[in-house]
């Protein structure tokens, strides 16, 4: 499992009892994680510090109980790039911490290339990978069908003081788009995508992870450039184990190259506990 261990405004402090305490910048959240089945509390004490909790309803969803006066958006850094936080639905944030292990490749990976690098970044949500991908020096196509989130990422790569790189801004829905590109002939030297188990496009097209992600990773393989330096995807549909990603690349990536999988998760500080959230599958040249 690679451990994403570089952060300082982020950090678990605690878990126990289906939820993780993590500090976010200055901000302390309670939010639930269905990993945590265990009761005990390393740190009860610190639970006490924390400023919001979201709490799931019986009748599904949840909400955002504030304990403290908590602002509606917040920063965040990590190395070079600024992410602003808001207490959404669904638990989320904006960020998933963990995907620090996916930019830190990225990043390495552009970087090495030493040319002109196009990434082409599907489902990208708030633009982590994005800003990520353009802090490297790499050109990227932002694909989400979210108006909203695209809105959020543009905020993101603007905090990060990274407006004045070379990025395109699409909503759409994934498959529709990844279909024109290939009448297009554009090319990407790089395809990241996140897929999410259930999602809907720009017209209400439905993706379902089990049914499309073979399809789209076909697709994608068919818009690969004469040189390709990676392909990843990284999921966190429920019982997709990482090898069934490195099989849908082994069957549809026909460059030479290194396919690997496994699992991602954060660390929980002062302790040697490891809280595994998500799974990859990659190729690189
Ligand atoms: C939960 S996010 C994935 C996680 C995120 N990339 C991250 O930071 O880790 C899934 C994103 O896919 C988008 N989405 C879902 N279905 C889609 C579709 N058919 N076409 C384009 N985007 C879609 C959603 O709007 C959402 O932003």
């Amino acid at each position: 499992m690679y451990i994403a261990k570089n952060w300082k405004d982020y950090e678990i402090l605690d878990m126990s009892n289906g939820e993780k305490l993590e500090r976010w910048g200055n901000i302390i959240l309670i939010r639930p994680d269905p990993q945590i089945i265990w009761k005990e509390k390393l740190f009860p004490e610190k639970w006490k510090k924390a400023d919001a909790i979201y709490r799931r309803s019986n009748e599904g969803g949840g909400h955002w109980e504030r304990i403290k006066n908590i602002p509606d958006v917040w920063q965040i850094k990590y190395n070079n790039l600024v992410f602003n936080l808001k207490p959404m639905g669904f638990k989320h944030t904006g960020i998933f911490p963990e995907q620090a292990i996916n930019w830190d490749f990225a990043i390495n990976k552009i970087k090495n290339e030493k040319r002109h690098i196009k990434v082409l970044n599907l489902f990208a949500y708030t633009g982590a990978m994005t800003t990520a991908c353009l802090s490297a020096g790499a050109e990227v196509c932002h694909v989400d069908s979210s108006k909203g989130m695209v809105t959020w990422a543009k905020e993101n790569v603007k905090s990060s003081e990274l407006e004045k790189e070379k990025v395109r801004y699409i909503v759409d829905d994934v498959i529709k788009f990844v279909q024109r590109e290939k009448k297009r002939e554009n090319y990407y030297d790089a395809i990241i995508m996140d897929p999410p188990s259930y999602g809907r496009g720009t017209n209400k097209e439905v993706w379902r992870f089990e049914e499309n992600i073979s399809d789209l990773v076909k697709m994608c393989s068919e818009i690969l450039s004469d040189d390709p330096i990676f392909f990843l995807i990284n999921s966190y549909t429920t019982g997709i184990s990482s090898e069934v990603l490195a099989n849908i690349l082994k069957i549809n990536i026909k460059n030479k190259g290194k396919i690997t999988n496994g699992e991602i998760g954060l660390p929980m500080s002062n302790s040697n506990l490891v809280l595994p959230c998500g799974i990859y599958g990659r190729w690189e040249k």
